[in-house]
């Protein structure tokens, strides 16, 4: 079960591929459930229940790990390693480094969770690991690098399909954010002074926090659609060229945009007005990617009537164009003085992680568990029921939020006649109440569906692993 055979006596290496699939779906379930936790939590402070290791404070960075590194990490890897190897038509250059990056990656999610529940860290967001964990992310990382680079120095096929380069720029931008906004002097095994201080120190983080919105949450789903959305469609994508010029612009234009999440603050008021206009600008290449995957629809739309995978792919499209028309909105400074500190940015995050990040996630890793276990999916109506319990956890969580951070940063700025703040914090804290109860409600269809995936490809693997060897080809035959 190690291989597949692909003619010629070479073969692929899809046992790393199996491993991090599985992973993505072990995480995507536990993120989300830590997920519905935290968001019950702001529902019912009492579910905190005074123990300070599993506190909203500390339970939110496990969320955030588990989600993004966990399973998007997980399912990053897992696609890059399955497509380099088949646009490459060559076999990753070393099972032994593949595999490191497999155990390397899991040891770094549960160090961080750890971490985190113990109280251990830098204060960064989505960077909250301390040094030791850096290094080894440090290590891990530089050996992804060398196993895609050079599977695809190898490659027997001469072109470097595009879904490549979204992966490889994800790679070099997450290695190099990753190393600048941790630069820190430790002082002890578990903590450490950052090198820059004030001002400096939060550029570099948004500089860091955004691009990883960039360059991981983006980007690198980019390099998923480009691949799976034509193979599942069986055409070819609606317009190589514009891929192409997609792929430039949005790589140039993410850079400049970090600044955006310290509108209002001490940074200098220069760097705010570059960061919305590369913001604003970033809107054309987000459209045109998301334009050209819908549009490599032409000519197969019956096949969203009868195609669950079809569904996730395509929805996830729609949400990556809505969430990247309201990000460039919100990074207008006006739009931002009210959306700022409020569930409004909340609700845009989950717009792109659940509709977008998460729905292309499981479109991927539908395509792929049949392919990767040679069978065919245990249920297909167990995905359509899934398809729709994403869709609806997913628009009662936006909703919520919209409601709840418009009317926040309302209730903040409303001054009575006398001119003294009309509400008081706790006023405004209060009237959320029922905004954060249905997006508890929303996350708990969200993470109903991701259990019956779970559930779903584990009867799919059981199934594939009770047949005769050769998987489909030999029980037909
Ligand atoms: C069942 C699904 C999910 C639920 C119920 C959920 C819930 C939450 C909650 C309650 C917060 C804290 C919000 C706050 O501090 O006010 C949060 C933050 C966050 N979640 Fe989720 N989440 C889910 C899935 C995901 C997924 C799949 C991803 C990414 C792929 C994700 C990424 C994030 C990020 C990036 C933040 C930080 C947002 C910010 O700082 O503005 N979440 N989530
Ligand atoms: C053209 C594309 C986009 C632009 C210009 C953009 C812009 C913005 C802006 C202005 C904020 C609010 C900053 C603040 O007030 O604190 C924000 C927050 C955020 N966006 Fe986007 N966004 C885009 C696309 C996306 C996508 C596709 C995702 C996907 C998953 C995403 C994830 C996030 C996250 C995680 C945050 C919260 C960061 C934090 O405070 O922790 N964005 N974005």
């Amino acid at each position: 079960m190690a291989s597949v055979a692909i003619g010629s006596g070479e073969q692929y290496n899809y046992d790393i591929v199996r491993k991090f699939t599985i992973m993505a779906l072990i995480w995507g379930a536990v993120g989300m459930l830590v997920g519905v936790t935290i968001a019950s939590q702001l529902a019912w402070p009492y579910l905190n229940f005074d123990i300070p290791y599993i506190t909203f404070g500390r339970l939110r960075p496990v969320h955030t790990g588990a989600v993004i590194f966990g399973f998007g990490g997980s399912a990053l890897f897992a696609t890059s390693y399955y497509i380099v190897q088949r646009t490459c038509q060559a076999r990753l250059i070393s099972d032994g480094m593949a595999s490191f990056t497999f155990w390397g990656w899991q040891a770094i999610i549960v160090l961080a969770a750890l971490g985190d529940v113990m109280g251990y860290s830098q204060g960064r967001e989505y960077a909250e690991m301390e040094w030791p964990v850096d290094l080894l992310i440090t290590v891990v990382w530089v050996a992804y690098a060398i196993v895609y680079i050079g599977t695809i120095m190898k490659r027997k096929e001469p072109h470097i399909y595009v879904a490549n380069w979204f992966y490889l720029a994800f790679i070099l931008a997450t290695a190099l954010l990753h190393i600048f906004n941790n630069l820190a002097i430790p002082f002890s095994m578990t903590q450490s002074y950052p090198l820059f201080a004030g001002a400096q120190d939060a550029m570099t983080q948004w500089w860091y926090g955004h691009n990883a919105v960039g360059f991981f949450l983006t980007a690198a789903f980019l390099g998923m659609m480009y691949y799976f959305v034509p193979k599942q469609a069986g055409r070819p994508i609606y317009s190589y060229r514009l891929s192409i010029v997609h792929f430039w612009a949005l790589i140039f234009m993410y850079m400049w945009a970090g600044s955006h999440h310290l509108h209002w603050t001490a940074i200098p008021d220069w760097t705010s007005t570059l960061a919305a206009t590369f913001s604003i600008m970033l809107l054309m290449p987000s459209w045109g990617g998301m334009i050209n995957g819908i549009m490599t629809m032409s000519g197969a739309w019956d096949k969203l009537r009868t195609d669950p995978i079809m569904r996730f792919l395509i929805v996830a499209l729609s949400f990556y164009g809505m969430s990247t028309f309201e990000g460039p909105m919100m990074s207008l400074k006006d739009v931002n003085a009210l959306s700022h500190y409020t569930d409004w940015t909340v609700g845009h995050v989950h717009s792109g992680a659940l509709g977008w990040v998460a729905m292309i996630s499981f479109g991927a890793i539908y395509h792929m568990i049949p392919r990767l276990w040679d069978t065919k999916m245990h249920s297909t109506k167990l995905i359509n029921v899934h398809f729709w319990l994403a869709t609806i956890g997913t628009l009662m969580y936006i909703t919520a939020m919209w409601i709840s951070g418009i009317m926040q940063g309302l209730m903040w700025r409303a001054y009575d006649d006398f001119g003294n703040l009309q509400y008081s914090f706790a006023e405004s804290v209060a009237a959320m109440h029922p905004y954060y109860a249905m997006r508890a409600l929303g996350g708990a269809v969200f993470l109903t569906g991701m259990l019956l995936m779970l559930y779903n490809c584990f009867m799919t693997i059981r199934q594939a692993k009770s047949m005769p060897a050769g998987g489909l080809a030999a029980s037909a035959a």
